[in-house]
């Protein structure tokens, strides 16, 4: 065919344009989406949405990109849902194609069929290759659009016709109706996940939610901790005000294991907390030391004892979620090992593995949860001692290799 040979030729000299561009990431943009769609009335909500997203701006970065557009009368049972931005993004984002494909192309697949990637796959936000479009030829002429974790038996998006075409550069097709995924609708990482700090600091606990957020890597650790399960103990504002010249006085590293000593990497309600008389791991445990705090019931009252003269009382919940809770304590709990030297007296932490037997003796049924923990959150050889020894004798020796 002659006409393809006139675009294969006329195509190297482009080509080799486009890869010399896309080394300088800022080049100027060559195309404007939201002006090529504004000369289609029944394209409008379908650029609406590709502003409100932020997808226009990529677009326009693109020098080699291919949208699918979707005509109001579409994208109006998309409208209906209400995505959150996150989610209709991601949708959106499966209508962008980041190669160049026009009618001719399209008709034209070796083997009758390409698989594409797409903005979402580019995001990095689509798991494994999600984010790809599969184009398939069918009998009749049609041309389906089909995103890869979707059965090709299932497609029910069809290529209509081209609305604009600037060879290599820009084209845009019109397809019969929204093309979506469960990936792309899946709720985002960021949308799903409650985010600890937030809750603490919007429901009257804000002093020690401040102190999460000053301390380096505290805020990180609550945060990750989330997703296999959480509980934090918040200490009240007054306690917290009491608290900060003791706190003041802590070493970075002290004041470190002090805010995550108020956290127990599990969620327990407020009945399984009452129901679970022992002791608990902390976020504060690390390698070297297990951080625990003890669980008292008295009644229908549970309070937590720790190096601190007192026992702390909760006094009520800031949040009972599935995987988080959040429980407001009148003191702030005060870890053995900074307060009450690092290995004496009754509350020495029992090595991992070799929970104390007072502790399980009056765990419930529930599995005998905190041991579970003991054993998956603190994986040092037995003894806090002897590890930190060795890490004190290594650590001039590294320096000097350094
Ligand atoms: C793109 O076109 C729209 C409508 O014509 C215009 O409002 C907008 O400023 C243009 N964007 C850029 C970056 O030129
Ligand atoms: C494609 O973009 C380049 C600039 O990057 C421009 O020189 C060229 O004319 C454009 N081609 C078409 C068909 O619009
Ligand atoms: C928690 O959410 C707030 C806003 O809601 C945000 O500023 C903060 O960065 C989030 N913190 C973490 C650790 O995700
Ligand atoms: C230290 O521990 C002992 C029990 O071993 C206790 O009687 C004492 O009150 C504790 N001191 C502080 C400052 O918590």
């Amino acid at each position: 065919m002659p006409l393809a040979g006139v675009v294969d030729a006329r195509s190297v000299p482009l080509l080799l344009l486009l890869v010399t561009l896309s080394t300088f990431p800022a080049c100027r943009a060559t195309h404007n989406i939201t002006a090529i769609l504004a000369e289609h009335r029944d394209l409008a909500e379908f650029s609406r949405q590709l502003t409100a997203t932020g997808l226009a701006d990529n677009i326009d970065g693109r020098n080699t990109v291919t949208v699918l557009a979707v005509d109001d009368a579409h994208m109006a049972p998309l409208k209906a849902r209400g995505l959150p931005r996150e989610r209709l993004r991601h949708v959106l984002s499966l209508h962008v194609l980041v190669d160049y494909y026009d009618d001719a192309k399209l008709h034209r697949l070796p083997g009758g069929s390409a698989v594409v990637s797409t903005l979402f796959q580019a995001s990095g936000d689509a798991p494994g290759s999600e984010g790809m479009v599969k184009i398939a030829d069918r009998r009749g002429g049609r041309v389906a659009f089909v995103p890869q974790d979707v059965d090709d038996a299932q497609a029910t998006v069809f290529y209509i016709k081209s609305v604009h075409e600037a060879p290599y550069n820009i084209s845009v097709l019109q397809v019969s109706a929204v093309i979506s995924s469960p990936a792309a609708e899946a709720p985002s990482a960021t949308e799903s996940r409650p985010n600890a700090t937030d809750v603490m600091s919007k429901r009257g606990c804000g002093r020690f939610a401040s102190l999460v957020a000053a301390t380096a890597d505290a805020a990180a650790t609550y945060e990750k901790s989330i997703a296999g399960g959480l509980t934090v103990f918040c200490p009240a504002d007054k306690a917290v005000q009491a608290f900060t010249p003791a706190f003041k006085d802590l070493s970075p590293d002290g004041r470190l294991a002090l805010v995550l000593y108020h956290g127990v990497p599990r969620h327990y309600s407020l009945s399984a907390l009452k129901a679970n008389n022992g002791d608990m791991n902390t976020l504060a445990t690390d390698g070297a030391k297990w951080y625990s705090l003890t669980v008292r019931d008295v009644g229908d009252t549970v309070t937590l004892l720790s190096a601190a003269p007192k026992p702390a009382t909760v006094t009520g919940t800031l949040t009972d979620g599935e995987t988080l809770s959040v429980y407001v304590i009148d003191a702030v709990l005060q870890p053995r090992e900074l307060f009450n030297g690092s290995h004496a007296g009754p509350y020495t932490a029992p090595s991992p593995g070799n929970a104390s037997p007072d502790a399980d003796a009056k765990q419930d049924g529930d599995g005998g949860g905190s041991r579970g923990q003991k054993n998956g959150a603190s994986g040092a050889a037995p003894g806090g001692l002897p590890f930190a020894l060795v890490f004190l004798l290594a650590a001039p020796i590294v320096m000097v290799i350094v």
